[in-house]
């Protein structure tokens, strides 16, 4: 359940001050059960509420609502598309698939963008959940469409990688770290994900859905569901807009899209060597049931992994590519 009344609630909670669930229920022309019932909904999205008895509710901090203005003000490109911010979908990515197979973004340049405030089917890759709390994180899809057709497309993963890793340190964030194919690690931990999907390829172009989620805030009552080390922007210390944060990276993103458009990844080759935090090391990478151990050597010119295996480089790519340190 989450409707204009749940909206109209989260708003108010988001300042951060006591709301009384009896003036709640009087501004929205509903019973005080029936807050509490709308409480419950945004507790089980993952907002942290406490209730005081003769205060009412409130959240354990405030929260900072995504604002499309907000975003839009923080951007030193030129947006060529429209920016969307709900509140709760099932996944950012399928909300611009579902754009796409109903024709609406036919005619429109690359770059529609949706942002939610929480989902409830964020996809991470191979299959795995994404845990998206209400007001977070941030989580964001953009439509990108390749002319030259999905050949056009090696390496864009990584380029989003990238993107990520400059915004978040123009903005003051130490440390961070790119893992091939496309995980942003902060400190060793992993702080963003990235999930890049294909819909419906034609014979020329093709469109690209670009999912990613930014840990800034994530609430402890979500974490026991992340399967691995993770870090979020909040433990960094600095004190950043999520709006700000949403702005920056769209601004990064939209602009080495269009660089990736015109030159194709080898022109990122050395930004990627610059952030990559396996280079160097011994690696094991698993392909399914396959496993290879080497040396990581950073990417080649098509964002491949390069591993030196018995003293001769060799190039690697596939979606079931993990990447792992050895314990020696
Ligand atoms: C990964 O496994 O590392 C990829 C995670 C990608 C998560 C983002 S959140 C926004 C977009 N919508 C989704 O359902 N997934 C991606």
């Amino acid at each position: 359940m989450f409707n204009q009344v749940t909206q109209n609630i989260l708003r108010e909670l988001a300042t951060g001050d006591f709301c009384s669930g009896e003036q709640l229920g009087e501004a929205n022309g509903v019973s005080r059960a029936a807050i509490g019932k709308h409480i419950q909904a945004l507790v089980q999205l993952g907002l942290d509420i406490y209730s005081v008895t003769g205060k009412g509710y409130r959240l354990s901090a405030p929260v900072e609502l995504l604002d499309v203005e907000a975003i839009k003000s923080a951007q030193d490109v030129a947006l060529p598309s429209p920016v969307v911010v709900e509140s709760v979908i099932d996944s950012t990515n399928n909300w611009v698939k579902q754009q796409i197979s109903s024709g609406a973004l036919n005619n429109s340049p690359s770059g529609t963008t949706v942002f939610s405030e929480a989902q409830t089917a964020g996809r991470g890759r191979r299959g795995k959940q994404w845990v998206s709390p209400l007001g977070a994180s941030l989580y964001l899809s953009t439509h990108w469409r390749f002319e030259q057709g999905i050949s056009a497309t090696s390496g864009l993963s990584l380029v989003v990688g990238i993107a990520i890793v400059e915004a978040l340190t123009e903005l003051g964030v130490p440390n961070l770290g790119l893992k091939w194919p496309n995980d942003v690690y902060y400190q060793g931990r992993k702080l963003a994900g990235i999930l890049v999907e294909l819909e419906g390829q034609g014979s020329d172009s093709c469109d690209i859905i670009i999912g990613a989620g930014i840990n800034v805030h994530l609430p402890e009552s979500v974490t026991q569901d992340i399967d691995q080390p993770y870090a979020d922007i909040h433990e960094v210390g600095l004190s950043l807009s999520r709006n700000h944060i949403a702005g920056r990276i769209l601004s990064h993103l939209i602009k080495l899209l269009n660089e990736f458009e015109l030159s194709g990844f080898s022109a990122f080759v050395e930004r990627w060597h610059q952030h990559d935090c396996f280079i160097g090391q011994h690696v094991q990478l698993q392909m399914g049931q396959r496993q290879v151990t080497g040396i990581a050597k950073g990417v080649d010119t098509q964002g491949g992994l390069l591993l030196e295996v018995d003293q001769q480089i060799q190039s690697f790519f596939g979606g079931e590519i993990s990447l792992r340190k050895l314990s020696s």
